[in-house]
């Protein structure tokens, strides 16, 4: 039976939300979307998200990438507190953390390939004679090393999601934020997609957070959860 995530004890987490809650408020009142989330997770763990649409898993993951605020609730990254962080702190965590793929992908549709891939790490600050390097292995592993100075307009929507994949991974983030990357993904390229994340987090360092609709992503994954209505359930 699914149960709901007991608010997290063990150290050594990475992440380790607590009692997160978010809601909106419109002209007619407050539209909850999170209801008091808890989740933890370790280094080196692969954590599937499931659950219907509208029930607050693309919210979860923005606030996990401090991309969104949360209403209340705590969020303890390597221990340290940040959902009070300063803007340029939080700008920090993003750059140097976080590996985010979007659900809608959102490429650079006017520049190539190599300029989407190029952009965190000049955000990061990484060396130009650093990038080519990194790029190109990022871009390997997806198996798109011959698409590196396509324009991204020109892409087909199965190689948009490799790109986006790669651009998440080129920083060597330690949390891998990933919404639905493989929903555009045939078998063997979604089968790719995970066996390369499943080769990160092997590592022992870095972690993946999920969303997919797809049980067979999610059995690749050392924990599922469900999104039910703003509350996750671990199953
Ligand atoms: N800015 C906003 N103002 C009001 N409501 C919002 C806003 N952004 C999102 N929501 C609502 O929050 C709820 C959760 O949205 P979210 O995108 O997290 O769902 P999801 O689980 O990712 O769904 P899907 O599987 O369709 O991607 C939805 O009902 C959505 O309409
Ligand atoms: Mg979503």
């Amino acid at each position: 039976m699914n149960k709901q995530c007991p608010p997290p004890q063990a150290n050594g987490a990475l992440i380790q939300v607590t009692r997160l809650s978010k809601h909106y408020s419109n002209g007619h009142g407050v539209i909850p979307v999170l209801r008091g989330v808890n989740l933890e997770v370790l280094p080196g763990e692969m954590v599937a998200v499931m659950g219907p649409s509208g029930s607050g898993k693309s919210t979860l993951l923005f606030i996990l990438g401090l991309l969104l605020p949360a209403s209340s609730g705590n969020y303890r990254f390597l221990g340290q507190e940040v959902l009070n962080l300063s803007r340029a702190d939080q700008a920090e965590f993003r750059r140097r953390r976080v590996g985010f793929v979007f659900q809608n992908c959102d490429l650079f549709e006017n520049s190539t390939v190599y300029e989407n891939l190029e952009f965190p790490l000049v955000y990061a600050q990484v060396e130009r004679q650093e990038r080519p390097e990194r790029i190109a292995a990022a871009l390997e592993r997806v198996n798109l090393a011959h698409r590196m100075y396509h324009p991204a307009n020109r892409l087909s929507g199965g190689e948009r999601q490799r790109v986006a994949v790669a651009r998440a991974l080129v920083n060597q983030p330690l949390v891998i934020l990933a919404d639905e990357p493989t929903g555009q993904l045939d078998r063997q390229h979604g089968q790719m997609i995970m066996d390369h994340f499943a080769q990160i987090v092997a590592t022992g360092d870095t972690a993946l957070v999920i969303v997919t609709h797809d049980s067979q992503v999610a059995e690749r994954c050392h924990r599922k959860f469900s999104m039910e209505d703003g509350v996750l359930y671990e199953n």
